[in-house]
């Protein structure tokens, strides 16, 4: 972490909870963050879950993120969400190019690219996912793959909106694995990640924007990740849908009292 970026903790529920049993969730998240100072905390809930998710929150220190939307504002999409859908219940955020959402439903860079485009028209702050699979860092492919994907799904934007945007390095190897990224496998990525975030925008874009890690993040593991200086939070999967390891994650994300 660094002082310049305020950490950012996400909770990427993916399909989990019920409405009932995501209300029980940040029910008790807000009663064991209570006013929990120096991070921003979102959770993602699946879609049928963020209107009582949303009145839920309210007043709290948590902010509300969706998992996908569909690029368009309306029409003949069967199944999909609009991003003024999302910002009618008070959605802030929403998760973009997920790795699941690009192997398993085809998301190519340029749909991406689209989808964040259409995410900051609407006012919505998008978190952005990159990361390459085994077979790419086995194939020493990794920096070429982070490279293509932020090239190309950032494609047409400026500074301005780079800084809307929350970069997520995921590697796909240790999404759900509990394999995680060693601290200092992670930091190299994220500092390839700005660099390349410099060439899009400029360098003080780069130097403002927070890039999360994601993948098996825990409490056991987050606070030597977030030590790293150009780890700015976490995307967190499996460890967000339990209330006091979420909490865990986030303590270790707060700034220290000098
Ligand atoms: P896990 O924390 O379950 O590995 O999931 C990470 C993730 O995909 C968050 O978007």
């Amino acid at each position: 972490m660094n002082r310049l970026r305020k950490p950012f903790i996400a909770g990427n529920w993916k399909m989990n909870k019920t409405v009932a049993e995501a209300v029980e969730l940040v029910n008790d998240l807000k009663q064991q963050l209570g006013a929990c100072k120096g991070v921003d905390v979102v959770v993602c809930p699946p879609f049928t879950a963020l209107t009582a998710v949303s009145a839920a929150i309210s007043g709290s220190v948590l902010g509300l993120g969706a998992q996908n939307m569909h690029w368009e504002k309306a029409g003949a999409f069967t199944g999909e969400i609009s991003p003024q859908m999302l910002r009618e219940l008070y959605c802030h955020h929403v998760i973009i190019g997920h790795s699941e959402r690009r192997t398993l439903f085809g998301e190519t860079d340029e749909i991406v690219n689209r989808k964040l485009r259409a995410a900051l028209a609407n006012h919505l702050r998008p978190i952005m996912c990159i990361g390459e699979t085994l077979q790419e860092r086995q194939e020493n492919q990794t920096e070429q793959v982070l490279q293509r994907q932020l090239t190309e799904g950032l494609r047409e934007m400026g500074a301005a909106d780079l800084q809307q945007i929350t970069v997520a390095y995921e590697p796909v190897w240790a999404i759900g694995t509990g394999l995680t990224a060693t601290p200092d496998v992670a930091q190299a990525a994220h500092l390839f990640i700005r660099g390349v975030l410099k060439e899009i925008g400029d360098d003080k874009t780069a130097q403002t924007m927070r890039i999360q890690y994601g993948g098996s993040m825990k409490p056991e593991n987050a606070a030597e990740l977030l030590a790293q200086p150009d780890i700015d939070g976490g995307l967190i999967g499996g460890a967000a849908l339990d209330a006091d390891s979420f909490t865990a994650i986030i303590k270790a994300a707060m700034p220290r009292e000098k």
